[in-house]
């Protein structure tokens, strides 16, 4: 069974001595068996692909634009990124929809750009509170990855992570409970595997107020590859005890449905 993956995103956090601090203690101590990334804001990619070069912890970003190049002023293009040798690329997260306004469409072309640059987009999908309150959970969850269907293909579909984060659970404290999260992670799944073909093999993750002491049942979900974590991500001790939930989750070795 493929090891899981564990993202940071530290949204719009740090400090070049602060990141410095946090980068080597997570290098020092990082355990095997897991896929480990952090999603710097972008003024300090170069220092954290510095500090982590050589080691087995990826270098992400949290947004791209969907254009090359060109007169977009304060946007970032992939191939930008690509030069920091960032390997995910977090897109469509729920911040960047409320706060900035991405649409469905324009999550799914910033994760056509970030294949076309040959990263890997950690493309974000969740309902609202209000959204699950009214039924809508499937219906909301199938209208954002149909939107990626309209934009990728089968192949480019199968090259995803696809995080999911219910809008309720992000930064409140309040995690889904894992009844709620293998529900969803379930229908991600349905969904993928009546169009990919290694639908079996594509990450999902789970994120919204992962804590070490919630991360090992999480991640031990039948469809749980790992998970996206933000304010966890932010302090050493947590996102390595997040880290090694992940990896022993790994060699529970459970079977998918
Ligand atoms: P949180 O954030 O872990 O602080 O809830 C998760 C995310 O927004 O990716």
């Amino acid at each position: 069974m493929s090891s899981k993956l564990v993202v940071g995103n530290w949204k719009m956090h740090g400090a070049a001595q602060a990141n410095q601090a946090l980068l080597s203690a997570l290098v020092a101590a990082v355990p095997d068996r897991v896929d480990v990334a952090v999603c710097v804001p972008y003024p300090y990619l170069a220092q954290a692909h510095g500090l982590l070069s050589g080691s087995p912890i990826a270098l992400g970003a949290q947004n791209v634009s969907e254009y090359a190049q060109g007169a977009y002023t304060g946007e970032v293009g992939a191939a930008m990124l690509r030069d920091f040798d960032c390997r995910y690329v977090i897109v469509g997260h729920s911040e960047r929809r409320t706060l900035c306004g991405e649409s469905d469409a324009t999550v799914a072309r910033k994760a056509a750009a970030v294949l076309h640059a040959g990263m890997v987009p950690v493309v974000c999908i969740g309902e609202t509170l209000a959204q699950r309150e009214a039924g809508q959970v499937e219906s909301v969850l199938n209208q954002q990855l149909d939107a990626l269907a309209s934009v990728l293909g089968a192949d480019q579909l199968g090259a995803l992570v696809v995080a999911y984060e219910p809008v309720w659970a992000i930064g409140t404290g309040r995690s889904a409970t894992a009844r709620q999260v293998q529900e969803a992670l379930g229908l991600v799944r349905g969904w993928l595997r009546e169009r990919v073909r290694n639908a079996d093999a594509v990450r999902i993750l789970y994120g919204g107020s992962v804590k070490a002491a919630t991360a090992g049942e999480l991640f031990s979900l039948p469809d749980a590859d790992g998970g996206l974590i933000g304010g966890a991500s932010l302090v050493a001790a947590e996102f390595l005890a997040i880290c090694e939930a992940a990896r022993d989750a790994s060699q529970s070795g459970l079977i998918r449905e």
